[in-house]
């Protein structure tokens, strides 16, 4: 829904509440390995990751975004006819047209609210979460809600060990309002693409698709990753994201109360947080639960974050995402 600009709007932009969802289907290591070649030992240790939650047919990740937005406008305490705008990041809609986020929309009862889909894969949250803090702090818009959200399972070769081990579903979401109390918001963001690095981790619909060196597992319409590429890739860009932010605002790490990454790899994350010098409970990891669920890792972390308490008014907190595309993005915020 448009507004007209406020001129007296709130200066400030507050993280008003969170929600996910995963279907309730939770497999681990050990059940994986009695389907295809592969052990708990190792996913375990070369990515941290113990279980993670997967679709059945019926569950759509609209179904996931509805129910996480849902319990984001409840802890809220937000009615869905206050929403101005939904964004919703995935790369696994249901459909071209109509977006997700139109759907959810409707469903949770918010219409006529501003719905858009972004595709940014792993870092789409991150942006979602710049764009809706960049259109409250416009004035024309109070309300706006970012849902990452993915069904990750349906576009995996089950067949291809590399990677079909690595990913989960799940959905999260966050509702922003408008907040009078200007020290508190977006300080510092940042948005980028590598598109020359496409090929490391790719969707191929058709043979035309498969670029020269490029991974291919042989099952069009799924996921295809170089894996060594993209572990070398998002050590050095999560570590310079980080370090772009910090200098920005002429912060240091110990500043930050929290690092809320994207969830790929648990040797990622500790490898930035041995360079950076960060003390373990500022950097928040919860693969082992997930896996990697794409756009829907960091406000899942988010969320429970906020159940836990673990976060209070003042506090730094630093979200980055890194994805497909290539891409990343950075979201410093003063809650
Ligand atoms: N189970 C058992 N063995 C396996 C499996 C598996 N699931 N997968 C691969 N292997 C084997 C390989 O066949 C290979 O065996 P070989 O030496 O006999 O040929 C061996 O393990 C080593 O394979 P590598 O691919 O070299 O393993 P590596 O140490 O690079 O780890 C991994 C692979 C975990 C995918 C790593 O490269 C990684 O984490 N990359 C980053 C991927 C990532 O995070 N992607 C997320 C999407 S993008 C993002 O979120 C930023």
């Amino acid at each position: 829904m448009t507004t007209g600009r406020d001129a007296h709007h709130p200066a400030g932009v507050r993280l008003a509440g969170t929600g996910m969802a995963v279907p309730p289907n939770r497999v681990t290591n050990e059940q994986l390995a009695e389907r295809i070649d592969t052990s708990d030992e190792w996913i375990s240790q070369r990515t941290g990751i113990k279980q993670r939650y997967i679709a059945d047919d019926g569950t759509s990740e609209r179904d996931l975004a509805r129910d996480a937005v849902q319990q984001a406008l409840k802890n809220a305490d937000i009615e869905p006819g206050q929403l101005d705008m939904l964004i919703c990041a995935t790369m696994t809609s249901e459909m071209c047209c109509p977006s997700t986020a139109a759907r959810v929309v409707s469903e949770i009862g918010a219409v006529p609210a501003g719905a858009v889909d972004i595709s940014a894969a792993c870092s789409g949250f991150v942006y979602g979460l710049n764009m809706a803090s960049s259109l409250i702090e416009s004035g024309h818009y109070r309300t706006v809600a970012v849902v990452g959200t993915e069904t990750l399972s349906e576009i995996l070769d089950w067949d291809d060990r590399r990677t079909c081990v690595l990913f989960g579903d799940g959905a999260g979401a966050v509702v922003l309002t408008a907040d009078d109390q200007p020290d508190r918001g977006c300080l510092y963001q940042s948005m980028a693409s590598r598109g020359d690095l496409w090929k490391e981790l790719y969707v191929p619909r058709c043979e035309s698709d498969i670029a020269e060196g490029a991974a291919f597992s042989g099952k069009l319409g799924t996921l295809q990753m170089n894996g060594r590429e993209v572990y070398k890739y998002a050590v050095t860009t999560l570590l310079k994201a980080v370090e772009d932010a910090l200098a920005a605002r002429d912060l240091s790490a110990s500043d930050l109360a929290m690092i809320v990454p994207h969830q790929s790899n648990r040797r990622i994350l500790e490898s930035a947080a041995d360079k950076l010098g960060l003390r373990p409970e500022q950097l928040y990891i919860n693969i082992d639960r997930y896996g990697n669920t794409s756009a829907a890792s960091v406000p899942i972390c988010l969320h429970e974050l906020m159940e836990a308490r673990c976060l209070k008014r003042g506090d730094l907190v630093l979200f980055v995402g890194l994805g497909g595309g290539m891409t990343w993005a950075s979201s410093l915020w003063r809650l």
